[in-house]
């Protein structure tokens, strides 16, 4: 057994969504550490392509495309622009996501909201999977992870529809590993709690990380690299074996944010 090659993705090619930032931005890094060639794309191209410069000046292989992931035509886009680049896609992940926070009302919110959130969080991931999935096939290595969050088994007040949203993800990788594995493709979600990122600075007080913390058993919130370290362990070849699985990564606890 080697262990380097086990976590070893040169060759590979990666795609992230959201990467200019956050979770994304730490994902992108460490795939591009293990030696992937990394496409950042982001609603941001000027966030995304900090990403890659900074990935390129760090020695690896980057570049950075413009993408909504609400936008149909963007997702297309997207893996054709990666594939155009790097002639194929290996690993996918569907990080860009919106919503919750405790922000939802359930008397306030409308459809209109609830299918924006749904469309960030659900149909664009099964988009992006049904365009990357027959180059994986067809390349003989695949792995997409999508990230969820804790709210998709959490119960609280005013997350019903990003809560639900993320339960519909976990359950739709867990029923893809199914169709996907046949074809030497792999899907997995990551899970994240309360994790320092410019979105959940715009919920957090003293008093809510205080609370979160008393449930914590490991005592302080994630940081990117906690989610990003989960996301290579999916997407590199020690987990061949690993599909259709949830990892919660949450220091042991549990962060809701009531
Ligand atoms: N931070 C947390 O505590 C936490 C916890 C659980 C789950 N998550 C999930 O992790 C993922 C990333 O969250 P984060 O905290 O890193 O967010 P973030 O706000 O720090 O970064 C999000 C990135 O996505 C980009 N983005 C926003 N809308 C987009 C769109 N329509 N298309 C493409 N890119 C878009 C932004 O420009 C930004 O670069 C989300 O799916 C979120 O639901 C985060």
């Amino acid at each position: 057994m080697n262990t380097v090659s086990l976590f070893d993705l040169t060759g590979k090619v990666a795609v992230v969504t959201g990467g200019g930032d956050g979770i994304g931005k730490g994902c992108c890094e460490i795939l591009a550490g293990a030696g992937a060639s990394v496409v950042v794309s982001d609603l941001s191209v000027e966030k995304a392509q900090t990403t890659a410069d900074e990935i390129v000046r760090a020695g690896g292989e980057a570049v950075a495309t413009a993408c909504n992931v609400l936008n149909e035509n963007d997702l297309t886009a997207l893996i054709e622009f990666t594939v155009k680049t790097y002639c194929t896609v290996n690993i996918l992940v569907n990080n860009a996501g919106l919503g919750g926070g405790g922000r939802e009302n359930p008397f306030k919110i409308d459809r209109a909201y609830v299918e924006r959130i749904y469309a960030i969080n659900v149909f664009a991931p099964w988009q992006l999977c049904k365009l990357a999935v027959p180059y994986m096939q067809e390349s003989g290595y695949g792995s997409i992870i999508n990230i969820t969050s804790m709210s998709s088994v959490n119960n609280e007040p005013d997350m019903a529809i990003y809560g639900s949203s993320k339960a519909a993800l976990n359950h739709m990788a867990s029923n893809l590993a199914f169709d996907y594995g046949p074809m030497g493709v792999r899907i997995n979600n990551v899970a994240p709690g309360a994790t320092n990122t410019q979105a959940l600075a715009s919920v957090l007080t003293p008093e809510l990380k205080e609370k979160m913390l008393e449930r914590t058993p490991i005592k302080r919130l994630g940081d990117v690299s906690d989610i990003a370290g989960a996301v290579l362990y999916f997407a590199a070849p020690v987990s061949a074996w690993v599909s259709g699985q949830v990892l919660m990564v949450n220091g042991g606890g549990v962060q809701t944010l009531d």
